[in-house]
């Protein structure tokens, strides 16, 4: 079979490693992919938010099956174009994909559906939105309904810096029009969990839970990124939480977007909250989420593609999806300043093998690879447990160099300390 899978980042080339597995591919190509992803597929230089652009293409060079991985192109209907020219895919349709396209829709269908969530109130109305402020208690959760690149949330201390963040996004257009209606909510507390799941919009299997750290320094400290650094599974995802969330959250939100004609067919991701009062949906996202799929997938036994073409087919319920009984770290490789300010161009070398190591931020300059972008690579080891995977993954880190190179150096500790070990 000849795959394509559109986007260009760490995520996608772990998606692409573990296509690779499957017997049944005979091509493999990327769109747009990157100067690392080029060892492992075919790269074609391409805007992936052109979506009948990667549509034509796709007819044009004979695709069997597509798979979106970005957020972008599948709200912008990259599914619903290849579909109409007749190439199935794993990912949703934009009528689906608006579960993570817009915050309101998604806490609309909580609170229609009884999902538990965190309390809140929608505006597009800055007046409004003030004086609803001034009765809230601190600290209080600003997001932006449309997607802001993982950026459009703002937890604020106190009543200042909530009406800064209001005005931020809806005069000042900080995040553009994804700002223009913005959804105001409780401040929850608890430890956060991603789980990733596929979903055909009849059955929904769980994979394997994993924990993301998004902030850019040692201790969860500095500012948010889009992630440093993932462990899976996650210990605080027991079987019991699992068996609630399974209840209360993952099927019902199958069945939500189904009830409101918007069947979902991909990975639906559930970002999750343990609070005192039981786990809560922090935010769903509409794809795999990245760097989770960095640890997710290395722990899966089962055929990736057999699985992506089961839940196009709607037979997912005949697939057993199997993950290893192991743990896995992934531990992102940045250029020194991100998410601020950062210089590129530095050459990349490895005295470690490339499997599980997946650029997200790299380009060819010959045979050689530069670095690209704020997060450069995702280094991913597995062992039989985390404190192992943890090891692993640093030390491969240490072989592989490039100028300007950060990275946090605490990835998994807090996982450890849930477990009552020490790094
Ligand atoms: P998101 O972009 O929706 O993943 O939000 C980014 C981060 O903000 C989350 O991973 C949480 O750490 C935090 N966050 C979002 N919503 C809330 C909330 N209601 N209460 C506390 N923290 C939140
Ligand atoms: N790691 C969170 C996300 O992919 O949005």
């Amino acid at each position: 079979m000849r795959v394509l899978v559109v986007g260009n980042g760490g995520r996608e080339h772990a998606i692409i490693q573990s296509l690779k597995k499957s017997k049944k591919i005979d091509a493999l190509y990327a769109i747009a992919g990157n100067g690392g992803i080029a060892a492992d597929a075919v790269t074609v230089d391409m805007d992936v938010k052109d979506v009948n652009k990667v549509a034509e293409w796709a007819v044009e060079n004979k695709i069997d099956f597509a798979v979106v991985a970005p957020d972008d192109p599948l709200v912008l209907g990259a599914v619903n174009v290849l579909n109409e020219k007749g190439i199935p895919c794993f990912g949703p349709t934009k009528e689906a994909a608006i579960i993570e396209g817009s915050k309101i829709f998604s806490k609309n269908l909580m609170k229609k559906y009884g999902i538990p969530t965190a309390s809140y109130e929608t505006f597009s109305d800055m007046e409004k939105a003030n004086a609803y402020l001034e009765k809230c208690d601190m600290p209080i959760v600003i997001k932006a309904d449309g997607l802001a690149l993982g950026k459009g949330v703002i937890i604020a201390e106190n009543l200042d810096d909530a009406k800064a963040a209001v005005k931020g996004m809806m005069e000042d257009k900080m995040f553009g029009q994804s700002g223009a209606n913005i959804v105001i909510e409780e401040f929850l507390t608890g430890p956060e969990v991603s789980v990733l799941s596929f979903t055909d919009g009849k059955t929904l299997v769980p994979m394997i839970s994993s924990m993301d750290h998004k902030r850019a320094l040692d201790d969860d400290k500095g500012l948010n990124t889009g992630g440093m650094g993932t462990v899976a599974p996650n210990p605080y995802y027991t079987e019991s939480v699992a068996k609630e969330c399974m209840e209360k959250i993952f099927i019902p939100t199958m069945n939500a977007m189904n009830a409101e004609g918007r069947t979902f067919k991909g990975c639906l991701y559930f970002g999750l909250m343990l609070t005192t009062k039981g786990p809560k949906v922090i935010e769903y996202n509409c794809r795999f989420g990245d760097p989770e799929t960095q640890v997710v997938l290395p722990l899966l036994k089962t055929d990736l593609l057999e699985i992506m073409m089961a839940v196009a087919n709607e037979k997912l319920s005949e697939i057993k999806v199997e993950f290893k009984k192991k743990s896995a770290c992934c531990v992102i490789m940045a250029s020194k300043g991100y998410p601020e300010k950062y210089e590129k161009g530095f050459e990349i070398t490895f005295k470690t093998s490339r499997k599980n190591v997946f650029v997200a931020g790299a380009k060819l300059d010959g045979d050689k690879l530069l670095t690209n972008g704020g997060r450069v690579l995702g280094v991913t080891a597995v062992s039989g447990n985390l404190k192992g995977a943890i090891k692993k993954a640093y030390k491969k880190v240490s072989k592989i160099n490039f100028a300007n190179a950060y990275c946090r150096s605490d990835i998994g500790k807090r996982a450890l300390k849930a477990y009552g070990e020490k790094i």
